[in-house]
C-alpha cells in the first residue's frame, strides 16, 4: 500500500548537510497498522513527511495505493492539482492537533472538504457522520477550547477521514495525552483499521504503542531503517533489537560457569510448560532471571531469561531442545553484552 525505495533526504542549510533519511526501503502492506520506531532526530518525521510528499525526497521514489507520487511532484516547488489530489486521498494527524480554534469543531473537520470544493450541504453530511464516527456527535458546535486533549486528537482523526483516505498517517499522535487517553485513541485507530480497511502508518517513541495496536514495526536509526517486519517476525529474529525493547528481559547471571538464555515465546509455543518440561527430561535446575509476558495482536508473546546450570557447552542439548519446540533461543553472553555496545556505537558513528 505504501511502498519507499531508496527514499534519501538531505537538508542543506547555512553551507552544511543533514542527511535526515539515507536510503529508506519501507514496505506497509495493505490493511495493516506499521509503527515506526526510533530515537529522537533518527528521521521518523522526514520519513512520513516524505510520504505524502510534504517534504520532497531528495531521491527515491514513494509510492501510496499503486500511484508513484514523486512522479506526480514535477520539478516546481507548488505540488500540482494531481498531486494535491492523491495528498487528498492520504489523511494525516498530528501530535499538537493543528485545529483551527476560530472554527467550531463541524467547519474544522469541513475544511479539506472546502479546499476540494464540496457542496455546504454534503460537507455538512460528511463532517457530522465522521463526528459521530470518532463518538463526538454532541461537539459539532463546539470550539477547539472547549475540549479536552483527547477530544481535540478525535476531532483532528475525524479531519484526516473527510477525504475518504485509504491511508492514515500519524506522526507522534499520542504523545501529548495521558495514558488513558493514549489507549483509548489507538484503540480508536485500531478501530477505524478494522470498520474502514484503512492502512495506518503511525511514527511513535513509545514501544507500547506498538505493542498494542501495530502489526508490523521498523526501527530506525541515523537515517535508516534498521529492522522490519511483521510483530512476529520481530520476536522471531536472533537479536533483535525491537524484540528485546518490545519485551525487555534483565537478569544477571547467579554466578560463574552458569548459561545464561532468552527465550522467546509467540504463537502456540507460549502455551505449552516447556520450561517444567525441559527441567524434568534433563534433571536440572532452571533459574528465571527476568520475563516479560503480553498479549500482542490477540497472541500470548514473552520473552523469559533463564539460568541453566553449567557452561554453554554442556548445555547443547537443553538449548537444542527449546529450539525443537518451537521456541526463539537466544544465548545471552552477559558479560561481553557490556563490551561489546560500545564497540558497535563507535562502528555506527565511523559509517556517517
Ligand atoms: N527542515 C530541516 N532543516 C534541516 N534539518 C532538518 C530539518 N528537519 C529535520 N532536520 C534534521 O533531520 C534529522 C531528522 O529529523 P526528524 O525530524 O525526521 O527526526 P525524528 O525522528 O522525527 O525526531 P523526533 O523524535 O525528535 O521527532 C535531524 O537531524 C534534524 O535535525
Ligand atoms: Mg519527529
Amino acid at each position: 500500500m505504501i511502498t519507499t525505495t531508496g527514499l534519501t533526504k538531505v537538508y542543506r542549510s547555512r553551507g552544511r548537510e543533514v542527511t535526515a533519511l539515507d536510503g529508506v526501503d519501507l514496505h506497509v502492506r495493505e490493511g495493516e497498522v506499521y509503527g515506526v520506531v526510533g530515537q529522537s532526530g533518527a528521521g521518523k518525521s522526514t520519513l512520513i513527511r516524505c510520504v505524502n510528499l510534504l517534504e520532497r525526497p531528495s531521491s527515491g521514489t514513494v509510492t501510496v495505493a499503486g500511484q508513484d507520487l514523486t512522479a506526480l511532484a514535477g520539478r516546481g516547488t507548488r505540488a500540482g492539482a494531481e498531486l494535491r489530489k492523491a495528498r487528498s486521498r492520504i489523511g494525516m494527524v498530528f501530535q499538537h492537533f493543528n485545529l483551527l480554534s476560530s472554527r467550531t469543531v463541524q467547519s474544522n473537520i469541513e475544511l479539506p472538504l472546502e479546499i476540494l470544493g464540496v457542496s455546504g450541504k454534503e460537507r455538512e453530511r460528511k463532517a457530522l457522520e465522521l463526528l459521530d464516527l470518532v463518538g463526538l456527535a454532541d461537539k459539532a458546535k463546539a470550539y477547539p477550547g472547549q475540549l479536552s486533549g483527547g477530544q481535540k486528537q478525535r476531532v483532528g482523526i475525524a479531519r484526516a477521514l473527510a477525504g475518504d483516505p485509504k491511508v492514515l498517517l500519524s506522526d507522534e499522535s499520542t504523545s501529548a495525552l495521558d495514558p488513558e487517553t493514549t489507549r483509548s485513541i489507538l484503540q480508536l485507530l485500531r478501530d477505524l483499521n478494522r470498520q474502514l480497511g484503512l492502512t495506518v502508518l503511525l511514527i511513535t517513541h513509545e514501544m507500547e504503542v506498538v505493542k498494542t495496536i501495530c502489526d508490523s514495526a521498523a526501527l530506525m536509526k541515523g537515517g535508516r531503517v534498521v529492522e522490519s517486519g511483521t510483530v512476529s517476525e520481530l520476536l522471531a529474529t536472533p537479536g533483535s533489537e525491537l524484540a528485546a525493547e518490545l519485551f525487555p528481559v534483565g537478569g544477571e547471571p547467579s554466578g560463574p560457569d552458569r548459561t545464561v538464555v532468552d527465550v522467546t515465546f509467540h504463537g502456540d509455543a507460549a502455551t505449552q510448560p516447556v520450561i517444567s518440561q525441559l527441567s524434568r527430561t534433563y534433571n536440572i535446575d532452571i533459574s528465571i532471571l527476568g520475563a516479560a509476558m503480553d498479549t500482542v495482536c490477540g497472541k500470548q508473546v514473552g520473552r523469559m531469561r533463564i539460568e541453566l546450570p553449567g557452561r554453554f557447552e554442556e548445555n547443547v542439548v537443553p538449548i537444542g531442545f527449546l529450539r525443537e519446540q518451537g521456541l526463539q533461543v537466544d544465548v545471552a553472553d552477559v558479560r561481553n553484552a557490556h563490551d561489546t555496545a560500545p564497540a558497535d556505537a563507535l562502528l555506527k558513528d565511523g559509517a556517517k
